[in-house]
């Protein structure tokens, strides 16, 4: 069979007409969200979900609901160009760059937010608030928009994976989510849209905040230190190669929730500054 080309659409109506093609043939949708400049990471969610579903769907939109004031909305890089070509060889059907009035028609003052729960007040919501209701807003507009079967979401961003389960199983939607593992560049950095931010001598000290959370799942599994001690160790070692840690923290993976004694299957999860840039990063583990 022919590749067929993938389409770009700015606007809802001929989305949902072609999805609903789709499905009247029987064919299973997939969805993945972007906010754009797409690197390996995002490419990896695009062919996890096309293994998986027969029909692909990838958006791109950058959110202003899910920046706060200050933060980089402004300059959030837009390369739609190099983006619609980076997918136009990995089979998607339609790439979906909506603006803001398909998405929020009502405009963005006046839309009903989606609470993002409990989990939007801890880890990266502390010093984000509102960040994750907008994320849960915009999310479960495109779900509503597209009504995919599957959609994939990046290990990378494990707290937003867990809102958006937890927004998922508490609207009853009838929608897989699937976590894709966190892509990274050769030395350990994460691959991530903000790290053309970094200046080369912060783009040198990056790669620790993954290093660092090796060695304190090591020292963790090695047995001996506290896990107090441990992140304490971790915290000073980053501050010492130029990080301002915002967090570092071992939580439950299920839940984000503190681990007790009897906990095994745990997540170390950090958000630090290099200069302007805030990073972040995190590592699965069981004991
Ligand atoms: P964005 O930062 O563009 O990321 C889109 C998807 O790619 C997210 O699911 C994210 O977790 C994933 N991703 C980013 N870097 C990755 C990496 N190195 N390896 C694997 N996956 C990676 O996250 C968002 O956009 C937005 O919040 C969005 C969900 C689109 C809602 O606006």
């Amino acid at each position: 069979m022919m590749a067929s080309v993938m389409q770009i659409l700015d606007s809802v109506d001929p989305l949902q007409t072609e999805i609903a093609r789709w499905k009247r043939q029987g064919h299973t949708v997939g969805l993945v969200p972007t906010m754009g400049d797409l690197h390996e990471g995002h490419l990896s969610l695009v062919r996890q979900a096309r293994e998986k579903a027969d029909r692909l769907v990838v958006s791109l939109f950058v959110n202003p609901l899910q920046f706060g004031p200050g933060e980089d909305f402004d300059r959030y890089p837009r390369r739609l160009d190099a983006d619609s070509s980076l997918l136009g060889k990995e089979r998607v059907d339609i790439l979906f760059v909506p603006g803001n009035d398909a998405i929020y028609p009502q405009g963005t003052q006046a839309v009903r937010q989606v609470s993002a729960g409990d989990l939007a007040s801890i880890l990266c919501g502390v010093g984000r608030p509102g960040h994750f209701d907008g994320v849960a807003t915009v999310v479960k507009r495109l779900f509503e928009i597209v009504q995919p079967d599957l959609a994939v979401f990046g290990q990378k961003d494990y707290q937003q994976l867990l809102v958006i389960r937890r927004l998922v199983a508490g609207a009853g939607l009838e929608v897989d989510i699937l976590g894709g593992p966190t892509f990274r560049e050769a030395d350990g950095l994460a691959m991530s849209t903000r790290n053309r931010y970094l200046n080369a001598k912060e783009r040198a000290v990056a790669p620790q905040l993954y290093a660092e959370l090796q060695a304190a799942k090591a020292l963790m599994q090695a047995g001996g230190l506290t896990h107090e001690q441990i992140v304490e160790r971790s915290i000073d070692n980053l501050t010492a190669v130029g990080f301002r840690p915002v967090y570092f923290e071992l939580r439950r993976a299920t839940n984000l929730s503190v681990p007790g004694e009897t906990d095994r299957d745990l997540v170390l999860l950090t958000a630090a500054y290099l200069g302007e840039t805030r990073l972040i990063d995190n590592l699965l583990f069981s004991l």
